[in-house]
């Protein structure tokens, strides 16, 4: 099952050949009675004659990205002619200009769109002011009613119904894969391609084809939507970076950019990806949608619209200054390639060639073993779309390498530092949840780590595992129970943890025979009893490329202080576990992730009596009970 929510913008949209006619009435329904016409000129006759006695004042000052200053003229016409309505007749900068009026006065807009922008969906206002483009968003700006008349898109000229008809597939490319994409706007944004592709061919052979605007201006409208209603990545960022900053034209600008964004894209896109091209008809979608672009004989390059190769790197910059949602990782680096790319105009390439390579690759593993075959997959699937996502350059995939090489290298049978790399990864820790998680009612199970040793003394209860090293006396008191609470007798306990300096026996190698460490039976009541010191945090071998990594990403190797128990009997879940010392350093940023809240435990200070009369001045106690479950 799919969960999302769906927010439907409130404004009346009114989709007819011929509205305009009607404009007279849908003025009266919002209850308003003078109209400020704000128009680019076209059409503006037929409106006036509409609206009749109800227009009481002109601006036709728009221009594109919103400039404030253009803003405040038109600002002055509303006031003076104390007009409660304003009109928006033409494309995205008309009706940008009639959005910006509502949020500063909340009047009621009527939108009459004759473009493809879709700006007219949308409760987003972008304005420039001093050379910068802002966007925001409020219920204020989206216009009340929109009427999209077919007829007034006829005249529209070729060249910008073909720009203005791909600013509304980059709208509809991006709601895709938006980190917001719902089934909704899937659906909106594959039916707006899908019109787009099959319309805006047929405009360019006849630019007066009603059926194909139809096509085209629904699809504004749908594309439209899908941008009001999820957020958009790279591409409109870019676009809006180069709009904004740089005085590129809009949709001229949306139409050479798109295909090189979606190559970008792809491989960390490809269901979507697939999706476009499938609504595209063709094979690959950026590719797809540069050969559309071409055919349609819109712009391909930056450099044709006047950019400047050199501002390109200021460019790449100013778009990734603040991070935003996009599939792939957006680095300035990335960026560049992609504004160069667009510069030069060529058909993307790469898009659809790493998801072949990785599908070639995961189709190699078809007849391995079943459960192999999973866990290649996916790393392939996985290792493919890191190396994409983040943009993994050679020099950083040979450090890499080099990396677990000396990893390799420095490991030994009684040093195992790609344990320690699991362990510091974390992935231990999610493996041990993974398993721990499937019987919730024993006690949490913590990493082994590499100081275990196979086969520890068997020792009495009661004696001192400590053998006389230095440190505070710890008097340990457990029993073992199942999930009923029923005493597991005979089972086996081994026991090891570091000294008070933070190491254990197998790293001091002047240590006459193993000490911290012991194997001990449980009695009839699931109990064992031992004297140790208290355990102090120390610092994971850090001489080797593990510590390397700590060091260089400012992570301390420190582990809170704990003592280590494995608990076996045969019919029984082997439970590896570890004790932390409450109040220990490190418990909050233990450097291999190993604490649990329910293994922090009181290590109590006591004075006087020992249990078994032995004198010390002071000590401390420990007292746990285990829970193990039956099983294998
Ligand atoms: C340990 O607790 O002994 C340990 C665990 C993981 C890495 C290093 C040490
Ligand atoms: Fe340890």
């Amino acid at each position: 099952m799919t969960s999302f929510s769906y927010t439907a913008g409130p404004a009346r949209v009114v989709f007819a050949p011929g509205a305009v006619r009607h404009l007279d009435l849908d003025v009266r329904r919002l209850g308003a009675t003078r109209v400020l016409l704000l128009s680019g000129g076209r059409h503006a006759e037929a409106v006036e004659q509409a609206l009749g006695p109800l227009l009481v004042a002109r601006f036709e000052g728009a221009v594109m990205h919103t400039p404030v200053e253009v803003t405040e003229q038109a600002m002055a016409e509303l006031r003076d002619s104390a007009a409660d309505c304003v009109v928006a007749l033409g494309g995205g900068s008309v009706i940008n200009l009639g959005k910006a009026l509502a949020l500063r006065t909340d009047v009621p807009q009527i939108a009459v769109p004759t473009t493809y922008a879709g700006s007219e969906a949308t409760p987003v206002l972008g304005e420039t002011a001093d050379g910068r483009k802002t966007t925001q968003r409020s219920p204020a700006i989206l216009p009340e009613v929109v009427v999209y008349d077919v007829y007034l898109t006829l005249t529209l000229p070729v060249a910008m119904s073909v720009t203005s008809g791909v600013n509304a597939l980059a709208h509809a490319v991006e709601a895709l894969y938006s980190a917001d994409a719902n089934p909704i706007t899937d659906q909106l944004a594959l039916e707006a391609i899908r019109r787009l592709a099959r319309g805006l061919p047929q405009i360019v052979s006849d630019p007066s084809d009603v059926s194909a605007r139809s096509d085209v201006l629904q699809a504004a409208w749908l594309a439209g939507t899908c941008l009001g209603t999820v957020g958009m990545g790279l591409h409109h960022k870019l676009c809006h970076t180069l709009g904004g900053s740089f005085g590129m034209p809009h949709a001229e600008t949306h139409t050479v950019v798109l295909p090189h964004v979606m190559a970008y894209n792809a491989a960390a896109a490809p269901d979507v990806m697939r999706r476009i091209a499938e609504a595209l008809g063709v094979d690959d979608a950026p590719g797809g949608v540069h050969d559309l672009i071409v055919r349609l004989g819109g712009p391909t390059s930056l450099r044709e619209l006047g950019m400047a190769f050199d501002d390109l790197p200021r460019a790449a910059e100013l778009a990734t200054a603040q991070p935003y949602p996009n599939p792939r990782e957006v680095t300035a680096d990335g960026v560049l390639r992609v504004l160069e790319e667009a510069w030069t105009g060529e058909r993307p390439q790469g898009g659809s060639a790493v998801p072949k390579l990785t599908a070639q690759v995961v189709a190699s593993f078809d007849d391995a073993p079943p459960r192999l075959r999973v866990l290649l997959q996916d790393l392939v699937r996985t290792l493919h779309s890191y190396a994409v996502r983040t943009d993994l350059t050679e020099s950083e995939w040979l450090s890499a390498i080099t990396f677990l090489t000396r990893t390799g290298q420095i490991s030994s049978d009684t040093r195992q530092e790609f344990i320690l790399l699991s362990d510091t990864l974390g992935v231990s820790s999610v493996v041990d949840l993974l398993t721990n998680s499937r019987s919730p009612d024993t006690t949490p199970s913590a990493v082994l780590g590499p100081f275990y040793v196979d086969g520890p003394p068997a020792r009495p209860h009661g004696v001192d595992i400590a053998e006389g090293l230095p440190g505070v006396p710890l008097w340990v008191d457990v029993r073992i129970v199942d999930t009923h609470g029923t005493p597991v007798s005979d089972a086996t306990v081994d026991v090891w943890q570091a000294n008070e300096d933070g190491f254990y026996d197998v790293q001091l190698p002047d240590l006459d025979g193993p000490v911290l460490r012991a194997r001990f039976r449980t009695d009839a009541d699931g109990r064992l009893t031992f004297w140790t010191i208290l355990p102090a945090a120390y610092p994971i071998p850090d001489d080797g490329p593990v510590g390397a990594m700590l060091t260089a990403t400012g992570r301390h190797q420190f582990r809170a202080p704990h003592v280590h128990f494995m608990i076996a009997k045969p019919g029984f879940r082997t439970l590896v576990t570890q004790l932390f010392v409450q109040g220990g350093e490190y418990l909050d940023s233990d450097t291999v992730f190993g604490v649990k809240d329910g293994l922090i435990v009181d290590f109590v200070e006591q004075q006087g009596p020992t249990p078994d009369g032995r004198a010390v001045d002071s000590w401390r106690k420990v007292d746990f009970v285990f829970r193990v479950s039956q099983g294998v």
